[in-house]
């Protein structure tokens, strides 16, 4: 079959939620994706943060590769090495007394937080404490309780009612959280950086201020590690640079690389109060997916990547500096940190500018929020391809009058 047969295809057979280029990849090697002609692309998108090590992998194959010889999936009616290990390595590197549940996804990590957090409100505070506060432009989902507290209204169109008791804050504003958070919030939910939302950030004073505002209202911090977490930022969890420690983290994409797994690390305070049978999964926690998730993390740590992202973020946000001093009509910020990175645009057509690197660079790149071109590659991406990347945008944006 050829590209435009599978093109066909995918339209006939798979529902038409994504947009995608004609473009069939068939197969990986380090930061480059080839498609089935054979044609070779670098990747700036990971899978949206999710190949920290890049694509075919040689030691996470050898993982996957002993644990299926092993145990695939025995469900949590039984222990499980992998998922005991990957539990201790979890809490030990963040809040180091809490206990951790798996899920598959993201959205499934905040689905659990939210019920976490208001039984262990409504237990304490009492029927009605059961508000959740997050952000405008967050993103935390696409299942109902992640889409409910998802800042974005486009998301939840012609969906009627969602969550009750929701409320959003502008990202950064100390004054919105004096304003919004009160003895009935259960939870407030925030990102580390907002990545789906445009790559941005907030202030030291904010995240000061969310831990008071936290404490005096006894209100849990839940921190969407999603996208910022495994180094994507730099250090290991997005947070650690903000000075501020969550009750709860919610975790997904690069810990199972690949293979579906996420985490909600909880303190034990707050795991005090939920009882068996509140929550379940069939999947979650599987050896197979756990043996990745010990992989990433240990080899995240030993190998320094902290380290590396940082350096390497800290040369590539430099390169695109350099680059809004090129193009100041035509980029009007450098955003993000580590290896999560964007560059919003003035008055550009985005998605044009991607198809243009895509077919004439070979570069793949994604965006974020309406005019923000989003670098997400994987950690393992070196000089040479950023040098590479920039100086292939220079061109595109050089030659758009
Ligand atoms: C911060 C954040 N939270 C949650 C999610 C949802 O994760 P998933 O697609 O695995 O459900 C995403 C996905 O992009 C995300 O960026």
């Amino acid at each position: 079959m050829d590209l435009k047969e599978y093109v066909e295809l995918d339209k006939n057979y798979l529902l038409q939620v994504f947009s995608k280029p004609d473009l069939v990849i068939e197969k990986g090697d380090g930061v480059y994706l080839y498609d089935i002609s054979g044609n070779k692309y670098l990747d700036f998108v990971s899978g949206i943060a999710v190949n920290l090590f890049g694509h075919n992998d040689k030691g996470l194959k050898e993982v996957i590769r002993n644990q299926i010889d092993k145990l695939i999936h025995v469900s949590n009616l039984y222990h499980n090495i992998p998922q005991i290990e990957l539990a201790k390595l979890l809490v030990d590197n963040t809040i180091k007394s809490g206990k951790v549940f798996f899920t598959n996804s993201g959205t499934e990590s905040n689905e659990g937080a939210i019920k976490f957090a208001r039984i262990y409100s409504i237990k304490r505070k009492g029927a009605l404490a059961y508000k959740i506060v997050a952000a405008k432009n967050s993103f935390h989902g696409r299942t109902f309780g992640s889409l409910s507290i998802t800042g974005q209204p486009k998301f939840w169109k012609n969906l009627g009612p969602t969550m009750e008791n929701v409320e959003f804050i502008e990202y950064g504003s100390i004054e919105d959280l004096e304003r919004v958070i009160d003895k009935n919030t259960a939870a407030l939910f925030l990102e580390p950086l907002q990545a789906e939302g445009g790559i941005n950030e907030a202030d030291i004073s904010f995240w000061k201020k969310v831990k008071q505002v936290c404490e005096e209202n006894d209100c849990l911090l839940v921190l969407d590690e999603v996208q910022t977490g495994l180094c994507r930022t730099g250090p290991l969890f997005g947070y650690k640079d903000l000075m501020i420690e969550p009750d709860i983290i919610t975790l997904a994409k690069g810990l199972g690389h690949g293979i579906p797994l996420g985490a909600i690390i909880i303190k034990d305070k707050v795991a005090e109060y939920i009882d068996k049978g509140m929550h379940g999964s069939t999947l979650g926690g599987n050896p197979l997916a756990c043996s990745v998730g010990n992989y990433v993390l240990n080899r995240l740590i030993d190998d320094g990547f902290e380290n590396k992202v940082r350096k390497i973020g800290n040369f590539f946000k430099e390169e695109l500096n350099k680059l809004k001093e090129k193009h100041p009509d035509k980029i009007e910020k450098v955003k993000g940190k580590g290896l999560i990175l964007g560059l919003k645009l003035k008055n550009e057509n985005i998605s044009s500018i991607i198809d243009l690197l895509r077919e004439n660079y070979n570069i793949l790149i994604t965006r974020a929020g309406v005019d923000v071109l989003r670098f997400l590659p994987p950690l393992i991406i070196e000089k040479s391809h950023i040098e590479y990347l920039v100086n292939s945008l220079n061109e595109v944006l050089g030659s758009r009058t």
